[in-house]
């Protein structure tokens, strides 16, 4: 038995544990919400999904990522060892939207930690991008569908007011999208990721850069040339918005 101060010491415990066996790289966290043991069950009401209300609600990443902590709003809350809500910084140059979290990242609650997110951190690294810096890495889906299948239509539904809350929070100058998934969520569309790939569309006044996913270019090495030069894309785009902020900074303060 114990009350909801002990466990949130001890969870608090493991948190800053892990952060400093894995990488010292503190996570972003919301305020753990426990209960005491004793406290029995609500009876007879059905589940909210979302506890403490709406996820567009949530002001903060750390509330949103608490609520996806505590969603149930799908079935893969079943099968997940743990939620993968994203990392990074707020306000970001970058917001990679992939798919949703496999077997390294159910494990560690991590976004992209496995073979495809190494691979994603070398390619945002050639453009000077870090996940610690300048970058905030999300998914689709917050929880791991089984055996590393896509998304079911209904999942990435019931997910996406989390990710809309957190693109509303973040307001990231720029979207790569990687894979299908990501982009046709996003953009509501049926459109193949051939035809939107490596040009810049929007995304709700935010451009937005569809690429593939890395574990495609994993499977099929003859898409790491087509990808290269999304980033190159991708860069340009940056420099422009830089140098757009500048000019803007330089007439305010003649
Ligand atoms: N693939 C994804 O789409 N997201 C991850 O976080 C990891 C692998
Ligand atoms: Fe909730 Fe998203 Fe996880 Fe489904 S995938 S349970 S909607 S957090």
């Amino acid at each position: 038995m114990m009350t909801a101060e002990e466990k949130k010491k001890l969870a608090l415990f493991l948190d800053i544990t892990g952060d400093s066996l894995r990488d010292g790289y503190k996570r972003l966290r919301e305020a753990y919400q426990f209960s005491d043991d004793e406290i029995p069950p609500s009876s007879g009401e059905p589940e909210d999904p979302y506890l403490n209300g709406f996820p567009e609600e949530a002001d903060t990443l750390e509330i949103v990522a608490g609520r996806i902590r505590l969603c149930t709003a799908c079935a893969l809350h079943r099968t997940r060892t743990q939620t993968v809500p994203g990392e990074g910084v707020n306000r970001p140059l970058v917001l990679v939207v992939g798919e949703g979290p496999g077997a390294d990242e159910d494990l560690t609650g991590r976004p992209f930690v496995g073979k495809a997110g190494q691979l994603l951190d070398r390619m945002l690294a050639s453009i000077g991008l870090f996940r610690n810096k300048n970058c905030f890495i999300a998914n689709v889906v917050k929880c791991r569908p089984p055996n590393n299948r896509e998304p079911l239509p209904e999942e990435a539904a019931a997910c996406a007011l989390f990710l809309t809350r957190q693109i509303s929070i973040l307001k990231p100058r720029v979207i790569l999208s990687a894979g299908r998934t990501a982009v046709q969520t996003l953009l509501e569309t049926a459109a193949s990721l051939g035809s939107l790939r490596g040009h810049f569309t929007e995304y709700k006044g935010i451009p937005l850069l569809p690429t593939y996913h890395p574990s495609a270019l994993l499977r099929d090495e003859s898409k790491k040339r087509p990808a290269w030069e999304d980033l190159k894309v991708l860069r340009v785009k940056l420099s422009e918005l830089d140098q757009a902020y500048a000019r803007e900074a330089a007439e305010r303060n003649p």
